[in-house]
Protein backbone atom coordinates (compact mmCIF):
# COMPACT_ATOMS: atom_id res chain seq x y z
CA UNK A 1 0.00 0.00 0.00
CA UNK A 2 0.63 3.31 -0.85
CA UNK A 3 2.06 5.74 1.87
CA UNK A 4 -0.76 7.82 0.25
CA UNK A 5 -2.88 5.61 0.90
CA UNK A 6 -2.26 4.41 4.59
CA UNK A 7 -2.49 8.16 5.34
CA UNK A 8 -6.03 8.10 3.53
CA UNK A 9 -7.06 5.32 5.14
CA UNK A 10 -6.14 6.18 8.86
CA UNK A 11 -7.54 10.02 8.34
CA UNK A 12 -11.10 8.00 7.26
CA UNK A 13 -10.52 5.41 10.35
CA UNK A 14 -9.86 8.76 12.60
CA UNK A 15 -12.97 10.45 11.28
CA UNK A 16 -15.21 7.34 11.03
CA UNK A 17 -14.58 6.76 14.65
CA UNK A 18 -15.24 9.92 15.55
CA UNK A 19 -18.65 10.15 13.90
CA UNK A 20 -19.69 7.11 15.30
CA UNK A 21 -18.59 8.52 18.91
CA UNK A 22 -20.63 11.68 18.20
CA UNK A 23 -23.51 9.74 17.10
CA UNK A 24 -23.20 7.51 20.54
CA UNK A 25 -23.10 10.55 22.82
CA UNK A 26 -25.92 12.35 21.44
CA UNK A 27 -28.42 9.22 20.36
CA UNK A 28 -31.43 8.96 21.54
CA UNK A 29 -31.97 6.89 24.26
CA UNK A 30 -35.26 7.23 25.59
CA UNK A 31 -38.24 5.05 23.97
CA UNK A 32 -40.90 6.90 25.29
CA UNK A 33 -40.33 9.44 22.44
CA UNK A 34 -42.18 7.01 20.56
CA UNK A 35 -44.61 5.57 22.78
CA UNK A 36 -42.43 2.48 23.47
CA UNK A 37 -40.96 0.84 26.74
CA UNK A 38 -38.82 -2.32 27.58
CA UNK A 39 -40.52 -5.17 29.37
CA UNK A 40 -39.75 -7.39 32.58
CA UNK A 41 -37.75 -9.48 29.88
CA UNK A 42 -35.51 -6.55 28.74
CA UNK A 43 -36.88 -6.66 25.17
CA UNK A 44 -38.73 -3.80 23.50
CA UNK A 45 -41.90 -3.41 24.01
CA UNK A 46 -45.29 -1.37 22.28
CA UNK A 47 -48.30 -1.67 24.40
CA UNK A 48 -47.32 -4.48 26.37
CA UNK A 49 -46.77 -6.36 23.05
CA UNK A 50 -43.09 -8.07 23.27
CA UNK A 51 -41.53 -6.60 19.40
CA UNK A 52 -39.19 -9.61 19.14
CA UNK A 53 -42.55 -12.17 19.38
CA UNK A 54 -44.16 -9.90 16.46
CA UNK A 55 -41.64 -10.84 14.47
CA UNK A 56 -41.55 -14.65 15.54
CA UNK A 57 -45.45 -14.20 14.61
CA UNK A 58 -45.46 -12.27 11.41
CA UNK A 59 -42.02 -12.80 9.59
CA UNK A 60 -38.60 -10.35 9.29
CA UNK A 61 -38.73 -7.53 8.48
CA UNK A 62 -42.09 -6.29 9.56
CA UNK A 63 -43.37 -2.95 9.91
CA UNK A 64 -45.27 -2.27 12.95
CA UNK A 65 -47.82 0.87 13.89
CA UNK A 66 -48.28 1.88 17.18
CA UNK A 67 -52.17 2.39 17.16
CA UNK A 68 -51.91 4.57 20.58
CA UNK A 69 -49.32 6.76 19.07
CA UNK A 70 -50.39 7.53 15.86
CA UNK A 71 -54.06 8.80 17.04
CA UNK A 72 -51.94 10.50 19.62
CA UNK A 73 -50.18 12.24 17.57
CA UNK A 74 -52.81 12.81 14.79
CA UNK A 75 -55.46 14.73 17.92
CA UNK A 76 -52.31 16.36 19.47
CA UNK A 77 -52.30 18.37 15.72
CA UNK A 78 -55.59 19.14 15.52
CA UNK A 79 -56.11 20.44 19.27
CA UNK A 80 -52.33 22.50 18.06
CA UNK A 81 -53.93 23.92 15.07
CA UNK A 82 -56.80 24.73 16.96
CA UNK A 83 -55.49 28.30 16.39
CA UNK A 84 -56.06 28.49 13.10
CA UNK A 85 -59.34 30.36 11.96
CA UNK A 86 -62.58 28.57 12.18
CA UNK A 87 -63.25 25.81 8.95
CA UNK A 88 -59.23 25.78 8.58
CA UNK A 89 -58.60 22.15 8.58
CA UNK A 90 -55.78 19.06 8.51
CA UNK A 91 -55.64 17.09 5.38
CA UNK A 92 -52.99 14.11 5.93
CA UNK A 93 -50.45 13.81 2.89
CA UNK A 94 -51.32 10.32 1.88
CA UNK A 95 -48.03 9.89 -0.38
CA UNK A 96 -46.30 10.08 3.04
CA UNK A 97 -47.97 6.47 4.43
CA UNK A 98 -50.76 5.63 1.63
CA UNK A 99 -51.53 1.98 3.62
CA UNK A 100 -55.32 1.90 3.82
CA UNK A 101 -55.40 0.71 7.78
CA UNK A 102 -53.27 3.76 9.01
CA UNK A 103 -55.11 6.42 7.08
CA UNK A 104 -58.83 5.06 8.27
CA UNK A 105 -57.55 5.41 11.46
CA UNK A 106 -56.62 9.34 10.45
CA UNK A 107 -59.99 10.34 9.47
CA UNK A 108 -61.45 8.87 11.74
CA UNK A 109 -59.60 11.13 14.18
CA UNK A 110 -60.79 14.36 12.06
CA UNK A 111 -58.09 14.99 9.20
CA UNK A 112 -58.75 14.75 5.12
CA UNK A 113 -57.35 13.60 2.15
CA UNK A 114 -54.22 15.47 0.72
CA UNK A 115 -53.93 13.15 -2.84
CA UNK A 116 -51.29 13.60 -5.79
CA UNK A 117 -52.54 10.89 -8.32
CA UNK A 118 -55.53 8.91 -9.40
CA UNK A 119 -54.50 6.26 -7.03
CA UNK A 120 -55.07 8.52 -4.48
CA UNK A 121 -57.60 10.76 -5.09
CA UNK A 122 -59.68 7.15 -6.13
CA UNK A 123 -58.72 5.79 -2.39
CA UNK A 124 -59.83 8.55 -1.08
CA UNK A 125 -63.25 8.46 -2.33
CA UNK A 126 -62.71 4.53 -1.66
CA UNK A 127 -62.42 5.28 2.14
CA UNK A 128 -65.37 7.95 2.50
CA UNK A 129 -63.30 10.90 2.76
CA UNK A 130 -65.68 13.86 1.96
CA UNK A 131 -64.93 16.16 -1.09
CA UNK A 132 -64.94 19.11 0.96
CA UNK A 133 -62.24 17.44 3.01
CA UNK A 134 -59.87 16.51 0.02
CA UNK A 135 -56.90 18.35 -2.25
CA UNK A 136 -55.78 17.16 -5.14
CA UNK A 137 -52.21 18.27 -5.61
CA UNK A 138 -49.90 17.04 -8.05
CA UNK A 139 -48.12 17.33 -11.51
CA UNK A 140 -49.69 16.23 -14.93
CA UNK A 141 -52.85 15.23 -13.82
CA UNK A 142 -54.70 12.86 -15.58
CA UNK A 143 -58.15 14.15 -17.65
CA UNK A 144 -59.79 10.96 -16.51
CA UNK A 145 -58.85 12.10 -12.55
CA UNK A 146 -59.52 15.51 -13.17
CA UNK A 147 -63.17 14.09 -14.12
CA UNK A 148 -63.42 12.15 -10.86
CA UNK A 149 -62.59 15.13 -9.06
CA UNK A 150 -64.38 17.48 -10.18
CA UNK A 151 -67.80 15.05 -10.38
CA UNK A 152 -66.87 14.86 -6.07
CA UNK A 153 -67.05 19.02 -6.07
CA UNK A 154 -63.83 18.46 -3.64
CA UNK A 155 -62.12 21.16 -2.13
CA UNK A 156 -59.69 22.27 -4.69
CA UNK A 157 -58.18 20.95 -7.77
CA UNK A 158 -54.54 22.66 -7.15
CA UNK A 159 -53.53 23.72 -10.92
CA UNK A 160 -49.47 23.09 -11.44
CA UNK A 161 -48.95 24.33 -14.89
CA UNK A 162 -50.88 26.64 -17.19
CA UNK A 163 -51.92 23.82 -19.67
CA UNK A 164 -53.94 22.82 -16.50
CA UNK A 165 -56.44 25.42 -16.32
CA UNK A 166 -57.44 24.26 -20.07
CA UNK A 167 -57.60 20.91 -19.53
CA UNK A 168 -59.59 21.84 -16.14
CA UNK A 169 -62.18 24.05 -17.71
CA UNK A 170 -62.69 21.40 -20.79
CA UNK A 171 -64.08 18.58 -18.75
CA UNK A 172 -66.11 20.87 -16.25
CA UNK A 173 -67.83 22.73 -19.15
CA UNK A 174 -68.71 19.46 -20.22
CA UNK A 175 -70.00 17.93 -17.40
CA UNK A 176 -71.28 21.11 -16.51
CA UNK A 177 -69.68 21.54 -13.34
CA UNK A 178 -68.05 25.27 -12.08
CA UNK A 179 -65.33 23.09 -10.51
CA UNK A 180 -62.84 24.32 -7.21
CA UNK A 181 -59.71 25.15 -8.37
CA UNK A 182 -56.19 26.84 -7.01
CA UNK A 183 -53.49 27.17 -7.99
CA UNK A 184 -49.96 26.07 -6.62
CA UNK A 185 -47.04 29.03 -6.20
CA UNK A 186 -43.30 28.07 -7.11
CA UNK A 187 -41.18 30.45 -5.48
CA UNK A 188 -37.90 28.32 -6.65
CA UNK A 189 -36.36 28.08 -10.03
CA UNK A 190 -34.55 25.17 -8.37
CA UNK A 191 -38.26 23.10 -8.57
CA UNK A 192 -40.05 21.78 -11.55
CA UNK A 193 -43.54 22.48 -9.10
CA UNK A 194 -45.63 24.94 -9.36
CA UNK A 195 -46.45 28.07 -11.21
CA UNK A 196 -43.77 30.42 -11.20
CA UNK A 197 -43.99 33.68 -8.85
CA UNK A 198 -41.16 35.66 -10.15
CA UNK A 199 -41.86 35.42 -14.01
CA UNK A 200 -45.36 35.72 -13.73
CA UNK A 201 -46.69 32.59 -14.87
CA UNK A 202 -48.92 32.55 -11.71
CA UNK A 203 -50.61 35.91 -11.95
CA UNK A 204 -51.32 35.00 -15.26
CA UNK A 205 -53.14 32.03 -14.36
CA UNK A 206 -55.02 33.73 -11.84
CA UNK A 207 -55.98 36.23 -14.79
CA UNK A 208 -57.20 33.41 -16.85
CA UNK A 209 -59.51 32.13 -13.92
CA UNK A 210 -60.72 35.39 -13.45
CA UNK A 211 -61.83 35.46 -16.74
CA UNK A 212 -63.99 32.33 -16.32
CA UNK A 213 -66.17 33.23 -13.63
CA UNK A 214 -68.96 31.07 -13.21
CA UNK A 215 -67.21 28.14 -15.28
CA UNK A 216 -64.16 27.75 -12.63
CA UNK A 217 -64.31 28.77 -8.91
CA UNK A 218 -61.24 30.18 -7.53
CA UNK A 219 -60.39 28.63 -4.15
CA UNK A 220 -56.85 28.10 -3.05
CA UNK A 221 -53.51 29.23 -3.16
CA UNK A 222 -51.21 26.39 -2.13
CA UNK A 223 -47.46 25.93 -1.75
CA UNK A 224 -45.26 23.09 -0.61
CA UNK A 225 -41.31 24.64 0.22
CA UNK A 226 -40.04 22.38 2.86
CA UNK A 227 -39.49 18.92 4.39
CA UNK A 228 -38.80 17.56 7.82
CA UNK A 229 -38.27 21.50 9.01
CA UNK A 230 -37.21 22.07 12.79
CA UNK A 231 -38.30 25.60 13.15
CA UNK A 232 -41.67 27.86 11.80
CA UNK A 233 -39.15 30.46 9.85
CA UNK A 234 -39.47 28.84 6.40
CA UNK A 235 -43.37 28.42 6.51
CA UNK A 236 -43.48 32.20 8.20
CA UNK A 237 -41.41 33.11 5.31
CA UNK A 238 -43.53 31.40 2.49
CA UNK A 239 -46.50 32.12 4.32
CA UNK A 240 -45.84 35.71 4.16
CA UNK A 241 -45.22 35.88 0.57
CA UNK A 242 -48.78 33.90 -0.17
CA UNK A 243 -50.42 36.93 1.50
CA UNK A 244 -48.72 39.85 -0.71
CA UNK A 245 -49.45 37.68 -3.62
CA UNK A 246 -53.01 36.89 -2.21
CA UNK A 247 -53.38 40.81 -2.32
CA UNK A 248 -51.71 42.05 -5.52
CA UNK A 249 -53.68 38.96 -6.91
CA UNK A 250 -57.35 40.57 -5.67
CA UNK A 251 -55.74 44.37 -6.82
CA UNK A 252 -55.27 42.76 -10.34
CA UNK A 253 -58.03 40.42 -10.90
CA UNK A 254 -60.79 40.85 -7.91
CA UNK A 255 -60.16 37.02 -7.01
CA UNK A 256 -60.36 35.97 -3.23
CA UNK A 257 -58.42 32.87 -2.07
CA UNK A 258 -61.32 30.71 0.97
CA UNK A 259 -57.83 29.23 1.87
CA UNK A 260 -54.10 29.79 2.13
CA UNK A 261 -52.54 25.83 1.89
CA UNK A 262 -49.11 25.82 3.35
CA UNK A 263 -48.54 22.31 2.39
CA UNK A 264 -46.57 20.08 4.42
CA UNK A 265 -43.24 19.50 5.53
CA UNK A 266 -43.39 19.79 9.82
CA UNK A 267 -40.72 17.64 10.98
CA UNK A 268 -40.77 15.61 14.04
CA UNK A 269 -38.03 15.57 16.83
CA UNK A 270 -36.38 12.38 16.42
CA UNK A 271 -35.41 12.37 12.89
CA UNK A 272 -33.81 14.86 10.63
CA UNK A 273 -32.58 15.59 7.04
CA UNK A 274 -28.91 15.37 7.11
CA UNK A 275 -26.77 18.64 6.32
CA UNK A 276 -25.11 18.83 3.03
CA UNK A 277 -21.71 18.57 4.86
CA UNK A 278 -23.00 15.51 6.68
CA UNK A 279 -24.35 14.01 3.82
CA UNK A 280 -21.01 14.20 1.77
CA UNK A 281 -18.89 13.12 4.86
CA UNK A 282 -21.26 10.06 5.02
CA UNK A 283 -20.93 8.97 1.38
CA UNK A 284 -17.32 9.84 0.97
CA UNK A 285 -15.99 8.29 4.30
CA UNK A 286 -19.12 6.62 5.85
CA UNK A 287 -18.96 8.92 8.78
CA UNK A 288 -22.71 8.54 10.76
CA UNK A 289 -24.65 11.83 10.87
CA UNK A 290 -24.81 13.30 14.29
CA UNK A 291 -28.67 12.80 15.88
CA UNK A 292 -30.96 15.67 15.98
CA UNK A 293 -31.43 17.39 19.57
CA UNK A 294 -34.43 16.53 20.72
CA UNK A 295 -34.86 19.86 22.61
CA UNK A 296 -34.20 21.92 19.95
CA UNK A 297 -37.91 21.15 18.61
CA UNK A 298 -40.51 23.50 19.18
CA UNK A 299 -43.26 21.95 20.70
CA UNK A 300 -45.95 21.53 18.03
CA UNK A 301 -48.40 23.73 19.44
CA UNK A 302 -46.28 26.66 19.37
CA UNK A 303 -44.95 25.76 15.71
CA UNK A 304 -48.15 26.31 14.19
CA UNK A 305 -48.85 29.44 16.54
CA UNK A 306 -45.93 31.32 15.30
CA UNK A 307 -47.14 30.52 11.50
CA UNK A 308 -50.79 31.31 12.38
CA UNK A 309 -50.22 34.52 13.88
CA UNK A 310 -47.14 35.59 11.46
CA UNK A 311 -50.03 35.14 8.76
CA UNK A 312 -52.45 37.30 10.63
CA UNK A 313 -50.34 39.93 10.77
CA UNK A 314 -50.07 39.78 7.24
CA UNK A 315 -52.85 39.99 6.56
CA UNK A 316 -54.07 42.42 8.87
CA UNK A 317 -50.72 44.74 7.44
CA UNK A 318 -52.17 44.26 3.73
CA UNK A 319 -56.10 44.71 4.88
CA UNK A 320 -56.78 41.23 3.82
CA UNK A 321 -59.52 39.07 5.38
CA UNK A 322 -57.48 36.61 6.88
CA UNK A 323 -58.14 32.84 4.99
CA UNK A 324 -58.94 29.69 6.24
CA UNK A 325 -55.77 28.01 6.44
CA UNK A 326 -55.02 24.53 5.09
CA UNK A 327 -51.92 21.98 6.25
CA UNK A 328 -51.14 18.98 4.59
CA UNK A 329 -48.63 17.17 7.08
CA UNK A 330 -47.19 13.64 6.30
CA UNK A 331 -44.50 13.02 8.61
CA UNK A 332 -45.76 14.87 11.54
CA UNK A 333 -48.52 12.81 12.32
CA UNK A 334 -47.13 9.16 11.12
CA UNK A 335 -43.51 8.95 11.28
CA UNK A 336 -43.09 8.75 15.25
CA UNK A 337 -45.78 6.01 15.50
CA UNK A 338 -44.37 3.64 12.94
CA UNK A 339 -41.22 1.51 13.41
CA UNK A 340 -39.37 -1.30 11.18
CA UNK A 341 -38.24 -5.00 12.93
CA UNK A 342 -35.57 -6.66 10.85
CA UNK A 343 -33.84 -9.76 11.99
CA UNK A 344 -29.72 -10.05 11.45
CA UNK A 345 -29.85 -12.66 10.12
CA UNK A 346 -25.32 -13.33 9.61
CA UNK A 347 -22.71 -11.15 10.57
CA UNK A 348 -19.84 -11.39 8.99
CA UNK A 349 -16.29 -9.74 9.60
CA UNK A 350 -13.27 -9.37 6.92
CA UNK A 351 -9.90 -9.36 7.39
CA UNK A 352 -9.52 -5.47 7.92
CA UNK A 353 -12.00 -5.14 11.03
CA UNK A 354 -15.09 -4.23 8.90
CA UNK A 355 -17.90 -6.36 10.43
CA UNK A 356 -21.29 -6.17 8.31
CA UNK A 357 -24.35 -7.29 9.90
CA UNK A 358 -26.73 -8.83 7.57
CA UNK A 359 -30.33 -7.93 7.57
CA UNK A 360 -33.75 -8.52 5.31
CA UNK A 361 -34.42 -4.59 5.13
CA UNK A 362 -31.60 -1.82 3.08
CA UNK A 363 -32.43 1.06 1.67
CA UNK A 364 -33.04 0.09 -2.27
CA UNK A 365 -36.16 -2.09 -0.72
CA UNK A 366 -37.18 -0.79 2.59
CA UNK A 367 -35.29 1.82 4.56
CA UNK A 368 -34.49 4.94 1.48
CA UNK A 369 -34.74 7.41 4.01
CA UNK A 370 -32.19 6.34 5.61
CA UNK A 371 -29.90 7.57 2.93
CA UNK A 372 -30.26 11.23 3.89
CA UNK A 373 -31.79 11.10 7.04
CA UNK A 374 -30.70 10.00 10.51
CA UNK A 375 -33.03 7.26 12.07
CA UNK A 376 -32.33 6.05 15.73
CA UNK A 377 -32.15 2.36 15.92
CA UNK A 378 -32.04 0.03 18.59
CA UNK A 379 -31.63 -4.28 19.30
CA UNK A 380 -35.10 -4.92 19.88
CA UNK A 381 -33.66 -7.87 21.87
CA UNK A 382 -31.81 -5.75 24.29
CA UNK A 383 -32.80 -2.11 23.57
CA UNK A 384 -31.15 -0.40 26.73
CA UNK A 385 -27.79 -2.37 25.98
CA UNK A 386 -24.73 -0.41 25.53
CA UNK A 387 -23.12 0.21 21.77
CA UNK A 388 -19.68 -1.33 21.52
CA UNK A 389 -19.00 -1.92 17.99
CA UNK A 390 -19.40 -0.76 14.23
CA UNK A 391 -21.81 -2.07 11.80
CA UNK A 392 -22.19 -1.58 8.13
CA UNK A 393 -25.95 -2.73 8.40
CA UNK A 394 -26.81 -4.21 4.81
CA UNK A 395 -29.85 -5.35 3.13
CA UNK A 396 -30.37 -8.29 1.30
CA UNK A 397 -29.78 -6.80 -2.68
CA UNK A 398 -27.12 -7.39 -4.67
CA UNK A 399 -25.35 -4.41 -4.14
CA UNK A 400 -22.96 -2.92 -2.08
CA UNK A 401 -25.20 -0.09 -2.05
CA UNK A 402 -27.70 -1.60 -0.22
CA UNK A 403 -26.97 -0.41 3.02
CA UNK A 404 -29.20 0.68 6.44
CA UNK A 405 -26.91 2.05 7.95
CA UNK A 406 -22.79 2.61 7.55
CA UNK A 407 -19.96 2.56 10.58
CA UNK A 408 -22.42 2.48 13.26
CA UNK A 409 -21.86 2.18 17.12
CA UNK A 410 -24.17 -0.85 18.36
CA UNK A 411 -24.48 -3.08 21.00
CA UNK A 412 -22.51 -6.92 20.18
CA UNK A 413 -24.81 -8.42 17.59
CA UNK A 414 -25.30 -12.13 16.98
CA UNK A 415 -27.43 -13.96 14.13
CA UNK A 416 -31.01 -14.21 15.20
CA UNK A 417 -31.18 -10.30 17.07
CA UNK A 418 -34.01 -8.01 16.04
CA UNK A 419 -33.20 -4.88 15.14
CA UNK A 420 -35.73 -1.47 15.33
CA UNK A 421 -35.51 0.80 13.01
CA UNK A 422 -37.55 3.56 14.63
CA UNK A 423 -39.35 6.65 12.25
CA UNK A 424 -40.49 4.08 10.07
CA UNK A 425 -43.71 5.65 9.78
CA UNK A 426 -43.05 8.32 6.72
CA UNK A 427 -41.87 7.33 3.13
CA UNK A 428 -40.75 3.93 4.05
CA UNK A 429 -43.61 1.81 2.70
CA UNK A 430 -44.07 4.53 0.19
CA UNK A 431 -40.55 3.93 -0.89
CA UNK A 432 -40.00 0.25 -0.59
CA UNK A 433 -39.49 -1.67 -3.52
CA UNK A 434 -40.00 -5.77 -3.75
CA UNK A 435 -36.70 -5.62 -5.58
CA UNK A 436 -35.87 -9.91 -5.75
CA UNK A 437 -38.26 -9.62 -2.67
CA UNK A 438 -41.87 -9.67 -1.69
CA UNK A 439 -42.62 -6.74 0.58
CA UNK A 440 -42.95 -7.32 4.51
CA UNK A 441 -46.18 -7.54 5.99
CA UNK A 442 -47.58 -3.93 8.02
CA UNK A 443 -49.39 -4.79 11.54
CA UNK A 444 -50.89 -2.12 14.19
CA UNK A 445 -50.54 -2.76 17.84
CA UNK A 446 -53.75 -1.87 19.64
CA UNK A 447 -53.66 0.13 22.95
CA UNK A 448 -54.02 -3.20 24.71
CA UNK A 449 -51.22 -5.03 22.65
CA UNK A 450 -53.55 -6.71 20.29
CA UNK A 451 -51.57 -7.02 17.15
CA UNK A 452 -53.74 -7.20 13.70
CA UNK A 453 -52.46 -7.41 10.48
CA UNK A 454 -53.22 -4.00 8.30
CA UNK A 455 -51.42 -5.58 5.12
CA UNK A 456 -49.69 -8.97 4.64
CA UNK A 457 -46.39 -9.76 3.68
CA UNK A 458 -46.74 -10.32 -0.47
CA UNK A 459 -46.91 -13.70 -1.43
CA UNK A 460 -44.98 -14.91 -4.93
CA UNK A 461 -48.83 -15.07 -6.41
CA UNK A 462 -48.80 -11.29 -5.93
CA UNK A 463 -45.76 -10.57 -7.08
CA UNK A 464 -47.11 -12.40 -10.62
CA UNK A 465 -50.68 -11.38 -10.36
CA UNK A 466 -50.42 -9.15 -13.27
CA UNK A 467 -47.90 -10.79 -15.33
CA UNK A 468 -48.98 -12.89 -18.30
CA UNK A 469 -47.44 -16.40 -17.42
C1 LIG B 1 -47.46 18.86 -1.88
C2 LIG B 1 -47.01 18.16 -0.64
N1 LIG B 1 -47.76 18.27 0.48
C3 LIG B 1 -47.41 17.65 1.62
C4 LIG B 1 -46.26 16.87 1.70
C5 LIG B 1 -45.93 16.19 3.00
O1 LIG B 1 -44.69 16.51 3.46
P1 LIG B 1 -44.20 16.13 4.93
O2 LIG B 1 -44.26 14.66 5.08
O3 LIG B 1 -42.81 16.65 4.94
O4 LIG B 1 -45.11 16.84 5.88
C6 LIG B 1 -45.45 16.74 0.56
C7 LIG B 1 -44.24 15.90 0.60
O5 LIG B 1 -43.52 15.71 -0.32
C8 LIG B 1 -45.83 17.40 -0.64
O6 LIG B 1 -45.11 17.28 -1.76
Amino acid sequence: MSVLNRIIKTASRFLVNRAARAEESGRLTDLGLWGLDVNANGRLSVNGQDAVELVERFGSPLLVVNRKKLIEDARRALAAFNCAPVGSRILYSYKTNCIPGILKELHGAGLGAEVISPYELWLAERLGVPGEMTIYNGVAKTPESIEAALRRNILSINIDSAEEVETILTIADKLRIQGRVGIRLGFSAKSQFGLDVHGNEAMKVCERIAALKGRLEFSCIHFNVTSNSRWASTHKHYAGRAVEFMAEMKAKTGLVAQYLDIGGGFGVETTKNMSGAEYGMYRLFGCLPSPPKVADFPPIESFFNEIIEAIKAKCSELQLETPKIIIEPGRLITSKSEFLLTKVNTIKTRPDGTTYAMTGAGRLSMTFPCDFEYHAAFVADRPEARPERLYNVMGRVCTSADWMFKNRLLPKLNAGDVLAVMDAGAYFSSYSSNFAFQRPAIVMVSETGNASVLRAQESFEHLVAMDNI
